[in-house]
């Protein structure tokens, strides 16, 4: 399965049972393996604490007190219809069992429960919800690149004309003329305009890949060096042997700047970026959704404000922002473009994130 440990880790569990011997005991066991468990000892509170957290797998005992497991499941699957809900049954449940296949249950664990089969279970879930996540994110962004690149595609060629006849009637001007000056921050604002419009073609995969064996030591530096308005920094660690990759220059650039770009506007009172650069061999021990081989692993870090836990699986998000959408910096773009362009590449985009400590991006791009 083309799933690493680290993402099966990061899933978060809801385990109603009312014998709290059992409840503990399987809370000891999940709680060390799974990023987020939650217990409850009745239907009522385990749908309570369900509406809270919405976690991604909910195990539950059948017969309890208050509410039993299967109404409670039955209102779980009202809320949240794709939320796998695995049953625990024991002998005397049979005559639940009916009513829990109608209820389309997802699993059934048999108790007393195993562990070895809890666990499996768990990863056998927890990696189909990854897929599906992943699934989502592709699609998302095709939709939207779909649309993106037909606005594009339109307003590039409203632009052409307009920045045509501004430079037109400029050449009928002297530069001291005020008209000129006002043409002139017109053909600015076109220009600007013009170049959002390639940000969205390059997201969109409508701006053409094109692969070439580059050197990228001096592509990181320049996609760094150019920081407008910033009180940031960059400071470079770039391996002198650092390999090739086969990659569009530009839109690895893109990648790298709006890495950086966020990099810098993490830390508002300035502070450093640190770059590193260096090759990498990846095996299947690393975990990493990459074929084996040696690749580049970009690392832009910084010590900003970070990013709280339950934003992190949103970032790559199109249009998701924390920036407030009148800014221009805030488009909610740039890291979607990233994630877009990297696996247009065969690579690999991560990020670990502490809030109030800092954020670290890696980018891994194959070498050759
Ligand atoms: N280095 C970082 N430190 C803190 N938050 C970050 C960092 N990089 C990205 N983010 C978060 O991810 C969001 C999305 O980033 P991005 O796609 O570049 O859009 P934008 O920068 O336009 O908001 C940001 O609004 C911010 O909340
Ligand atoms: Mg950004």
């Amino acid at each position: 399965m083309d799933i690493n440990n680290t993402l099966l880790k990061d899933v978060s569990i809801l385990y109603v049972e009312d014998d709290e011997t059992i409840r503990e005991n399987l809370f000891n066991f999940l709680s060390r393996r799974f990023r987020s468990v939650y217990t409850a000892q009745n239907g009522e509170e385990g749908l309570e604490l369900f509406k809270d957290k919405l976690p991604d797998i909910v195990i539950t005992d059948i017969q309890m007190p208050v509410m039993d497991g299967l109404r409670m499941a039955e209102e779980i699957k009202k809320i949240s219809g794709d939320t796998p809900v695995i049953i625990t049954t024991a002998f005397g449940d049979v005559p639940y069992l009916m009513k829990a296949i109608e209820l389309e249950i997802d699993g059934y664990l048999q108790k007393p429960i195993r562990y070895e089969k809890l666990f499996d279970t768990v990863c056998k879930f927890a990696a189909r919800r990854k897929m599906e996540e992943e699934l989502l994110k592709a699609k998302k962004l095709e939709s939207i690149g779909i649309l993106a690149a037909g606005i594009a595609h339109d307003f590039n060629n409203l632009l052409t004309p307009i920045l045509g006849h501004i430079s037109l009637a400029k050449t009928s001007l002297a530069p001291d003329d005020k008209i000129y000056k006002n043409l002139d921050a017109a053909e600015k604002a076109s220009f600007m305009a013009k170049d959002l419009v390639q940000r969205f073609m390059v997201f969109a995969k409508g701006g053409e890949t094109v692969k070439m064996v580059i050197s990228i030591k001096e592509l990181i530096k320049e996609a760094s060096i150019f920081l407008p308005n910033s009180n940031a920094e960059c400071e470079f660690h770039i391996a002198e042997d650092l390999r090739s990759v086969e990659a569009d220059s530009g839109q690895i650039f893109q990648t790298i700047h709006n890495i950086v770009i966020n990099a810098c506007e993490a830390m508002p009172d300035g502070g450093i970026v640190s770059i590193s650069a260096e090759n990498i061999v990846i095996g299947k021990k690393d975990n990493l959704s990459l074929e084996d081989g040696m690749y580049v692993k970009i690392s832009v870090r910084d010590r900003g404000i970070g990013i709280p836990e339950n934003l992190l699986p949103k970032i790559f998000d199109p249009y998701f922002t924390t920036k407030g959408m009148d800014s221009r910096k805030g488009t909610g773009l740039g890291l979607a473009t990233a994630y877009s362009i990297v696996k247009r590449h065969g690579g690999y985009i991560s990020v670990e994130s502490e809030a109030g400590v800092g954020t670290v991006f890696h980018i891994y791009l194959r070498a050759v």
